[in-house]
């Protein structure tokens, strides 16, 4: 323990440009994330006050001890609650060690020859993480398909260090939650029809948080018109792929069917 600890003081000299890394010690694999402070910039906050929008709310400023601490106890929180966490092998006030837990589910399903088994497979995993979160009265803060990985089949949830103002309620970060991961499927490049509507209704079922539907339907109603340009086939030809997944999403939204049970 004490070697890997020193190992890892020498590494974080030579990785001085780096917040995170990882790193092999006696043949395990572990992270090292370093304290950094969290905030979000002058013009995020501006466009929130703006648009009001959940997706955009800022996050809290934090500095970089009270950020580490925050993060390594709501692992410690999670743990606690039975979801699945990296264990943190140490932390002090500058940095944190944790085990790896493999790889992200982004890396799982973002190539352009992924299978649809494998998105059948990962899609739903994640959800039923997200939702266990949730119904635990919980938030996770950044769970784009980026901050969770897979081993041995289970999900882990990674990166808690994201913590909001104390009058935004928690119903708002699990929308937003939910939000910021189906937004992040709009990143890949697989070649597979993604059915968000079955998404939805899966994170649903496990949650009972019907009034998301409302709210996601909503959302895509502000940009209804841009949806009907956006299928226009002379305008659809000049969209990179990431546009035409986000438009794909958003029309999925302004479709959703209402069968609230
Ligand atoms: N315990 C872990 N096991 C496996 N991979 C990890 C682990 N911790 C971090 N990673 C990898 O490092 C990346 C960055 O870690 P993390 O998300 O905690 O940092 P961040 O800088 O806050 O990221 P972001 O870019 O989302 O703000 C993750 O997306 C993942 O690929
Ligand atoms: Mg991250």
């Amino acid at each position: 323990m004490l070697d890997l600890i020193s190992f890892v003081k020498e590494q974080n000299l030579l990785n001085k440009d780096k917040e995170i890394y990882s790193l092999v010690f006696q043949d395990k694999k572990y992270w090292v994330k370093k304290a950094r402070p969290t905030m979000s910039s002058l013009s995020h906050k501006i466009y929130y006050k703006i648009f009001k929008l959940e997706i955009i709310t800022p996050v809290e400023y934090k500095s970089a001890k009270e950020a580490l601490k925050f993060e390594t106890s709501k692992l410690k929180k999670f743990e606690a609650l039975g979801i699945n966490v990296p264990k943190i092998v140490y932390k002090d006030e500058d940095f944190f060690i944790l085990e790896d837990t493999g790889r992200t589910i982004h890396s799982h399903i973002r190539k352009k020859d992924t299978k649809k088994e494998d998105i059948l497979f990962f899609i739903p995993k994640a959800i039923e993480t997200i939702a266990q979160i949730h119904n635990c009265n919980e938030y996770h803060g950044g769970a784009q398909s980026r901050n969770l990985t897979y081993k041995n089949n289970k999900v882990y949830v990674i990166d808690l260090e994201d913590s909001f103002d104390k009058n935004i309620d928690l119903k708002t970060l699990q929308y937003r939650d939910f939000l910021l991961f189906l937004l992040s499927l709009t990143k890949i490049k697989a070649n597979v029809n993604i059915d968000y509507e079955d998404i939805i209704n899966n994170y649903i079922n496990l949650t009972q948080n019907y009034e998301f539907k409302e709210k996601l339907k909503s959302l895509a109603r502000r940009i209804s018109l841009l949806i009907k340009i956006s299928k226009l086939n002379f305008v659809n030809k000049l969209f990179g792929q990431d546009v035409k997944s986000f438009f794909k999403l958003f029309d999925s939204l302004y479709n959703l069917k209402m069968d609230r049970k």
